[in-house]
């Protein structure tokens, strides 16, 4: 049987998951299953980096676990695990900090706005977050790891480690490669400002759609949605948040820009924004049951994260002791 490449990928359990994390991510972690041999983690030592209420960290964590199986990654395919319960991810950030150097750490981007945005709580963590990211990545000697723009400086990160440690040791890491996703790649932005980001920490509820959003709150900030001047509905560089509405209208309904801009011809923006809107809630019901129903089974989802655990820390043990024997800790003889 041919073996399939691995990936890796993972999602913070910091809150609410928005609609823009979903199509930016778990939506194409559940397109990957079958193409590669995917390993998706909850990552929760990352969160800790700023600062968590441990009571929502462990409601978080469950909650995405939930999240990941309702919107259909498979734990029978994947391996679908909560970072802190493989301990090599911090056994293997140890070694590979004394790989790296301060210097490459403070220049990047994500680590000086997080140190702007967080400047009460600037902590070593909050630096060395992309050794553990790296960590995560080379443990299972993924080729592929689906990233979006703003964790892009963190995989070349990664890269240059698993080379550097490659060189001075010998051959050990797969060098990951950055999966850029088909088509959707899209990066989906405020609902309020359509030139930044959407973000779950925007002062402006109405920016952005959760995943546990009812209806009525769905289709309120859709049709509350900033639109351009015009009212053609069209994908333009200048019509940014129209693009925008196009793009999330796409996601959930699998539509082609050419197609909603066909289907909303000679219509205005009100119509769109109302369809927007039902489509959205549409996809979002099936995914909320299902997300409800696995909460209420914690059994069930103590199982996958137990399984998850043990085929994890099984690839990751071997590629630690690797990296242990490598730089000359003594195993025994
Ligand atoms: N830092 C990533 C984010 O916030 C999450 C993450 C942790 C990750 N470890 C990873 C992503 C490894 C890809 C690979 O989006």
């Amino acid at each position: 049987m041919e073996e399939k490449r691995k990936l890796f990928s993972a999602v913070q359990p910091s809150g609410a998951v928005t609609i823009g994390n979903y199509i930016g991510a778990i939506k194409n972690f559940v397109a990957l299953q079958d193409e590669f041999d995917c390993i998706y983690a909850v990552a929760d030592l990352h969160a800790i980096t700023v600062r968590q209420e441990p009571a929502a960290l462990r409601k978080n964590t469950l909650e995405l676990m939930a999240l990941f199986i309702a919107c259909g990654i498979d734990p029978e395919k994947c391996v679908l695990f909560v970072q802190s319960h493989v301990p090599a991810h911090c056994e293997l950030t140890w070694v590979l900090n004394t790989i790296t150097y301060p210097g490459e750490l403070s220049r990047m981007t994500q680590f000086k706005d997080k140190s702007a945005k967080h400047a009460e709580n600037v902590n070593m963590g909050l630096m060395d977050y992309p050794v553990l990211m790296a960590s995560d990545i080379l443990l299972y000697q993924a080729a592929a790891v689906p990233v979006g723009a703003d964790q892009k400086q963190h995989l070349e990160l990664t890269r240059d480690l698993a080379i550097r440690f490659n060189n001075r040791y010998s051959d050990t890491f797969t060098v990951p490669e950055p999966y850029i996703m088909k088509g959707s790649g899209a990066k989906i932005m405020s609902l309020a400002d359509p030139s930044r980001k959407m973000s779950k920490s925007d002062d402006n509820p109405n920016g952005f759609i959760t995943m546990s959003d009812d209806r009525d709150t769905v289709i309120r900030k859709c049709k509350r949605a900033v639109t351009d001047s015009g009212n053609e509905v069209r994908l333009s560089e200048d019509k940014p948040g129209v693009s925008n509405l196009i793009a999330i209208y796409g996601a959930f309904t699998g539509k082609s820009a050419q197609e909603t801009e066909k289907q909303f011809e000679g219509k205005g923006y009100g119509d769109f924004k109302l369809a927007v809107g039902e489509a959205v809630a549409d996809a979002l019901a099936p995914i909320q049951a299902e997300k409800a129903r696995l909460l209420k089974d914690k059994g069930y989802l103590n199982e996958v994260m137990k399984r998850g655990e043990e085929t994890a820390s099984r690839i990751a043990r071997k590629t630690l002791s690797k990296v242990y024997r490598k730089v000359g800790f003594y195993q025994g003889e």
